[in-house]
C-alpha cells in the first residue's frame, strides 16, 4: 500500500481536512450521522438477507422485499460516503496506518460486488426457481461480510 502514501498525506492536508479538525461541531455531527446511516443501511440490507435464510418477514415475496428495500440501501451508502470522506481526509494518516481501515475497505469492496451482481439477481429471481441452497449460501455470506466491514470499522477507534 505504500503507493498510496502520497495520497494519504495530501487527503490529510486538504483544507476540508483542516477545516473538520478546526471545528468543534463538525466532526461530531458527521459522526452521528454515519451512524444512523450505518443503522439504515445493516437494517435495509438485513431484512433481505434474513429473508433470504426463510426467516422473518417471509409472507412478503422475496422480489417485492427487495425493491421496496433497495431505495435505502443505496440512499444510506451515499449518505456513509459523503460523511466517510470527511472522517477519513481529517484522519488520514491514522487511518492509512490502521490495518482495520484497510480490512474495513476490503471487507467493504467484496461485500459490494456481491450485493450488486450475485445478491441483486437472486432477490429479483421468482423464489419458486431458486433451490434451497443459493439464497441461504448469499444470505450467510453477505450476513458475513457486511459485519466484518462494522466490526473493522469500530476496532479502527478502538484498536488505534
Ligand atoms: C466510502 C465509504 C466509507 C468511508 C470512507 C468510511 C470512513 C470511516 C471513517 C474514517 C471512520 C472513522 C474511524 C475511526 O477513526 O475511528 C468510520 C467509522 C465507522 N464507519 Fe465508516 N466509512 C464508510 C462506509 C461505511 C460503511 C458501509 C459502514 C457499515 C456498513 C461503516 C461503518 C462505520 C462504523 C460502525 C464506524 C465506527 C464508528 C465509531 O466507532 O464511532 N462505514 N468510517
Amino acid at each position: 500500500m505504500s503507493a498510496l502514501l502520497p495520497f494519504f498525506q495530501w487527503m490529510g492536508a486538504t483544507s476540508l481536512s483542516q477545516y473538520f479538525l478546526s471545528t468543534t461541531w463538525a466532526a461530531p455531527i458527521v459522526q452521528v450521522i454515519h451512524l444512523v446511516a450505518v443503522a439504515l443501511f445493516i437494517g435495509a440490507g438485513l431484512v433481505v438477507d434474513i429473508r433470504l435464510l426463510g426467516k422473518g418477514l417471509t409472507e412478503t415475496p422475496l422480489p417485492q422485499l427487495a425493491r421496496a428495500t433497495e431505495p435505502f440501501l443505496v440512499g444510506a451508502f451515499v449518505v456513509l460516503m459523503v460523511t466517510g470522506i470527511p472522517q477519513l481526509t481529517s484522519t488520514a494518516m491514522k487511518q492509512y496506518y490502521s490495518p482495520f481501515f484497510w480490512w474495513k475497505m476490503e471487507a467493504m469492496l467484496f461485500a459490494l460486488i456481491l450485493t450488486v451482481t450475485i445478491r441483486r439477481k437472486l432477490t429479483r429471481t421468482d423464489e419458486s426457481q431458486l433451490g434451497p441452497y443459493w439464497p441461504k449460501i448469499v444470505g450467510i455470506t453477505s450476513l458475513g461480510l457486511w459485519s466484518a466491514v462494522v466490526i473493522g470499522a469500530r476496532l479502527i477507534g478502538v484498536l488505534s
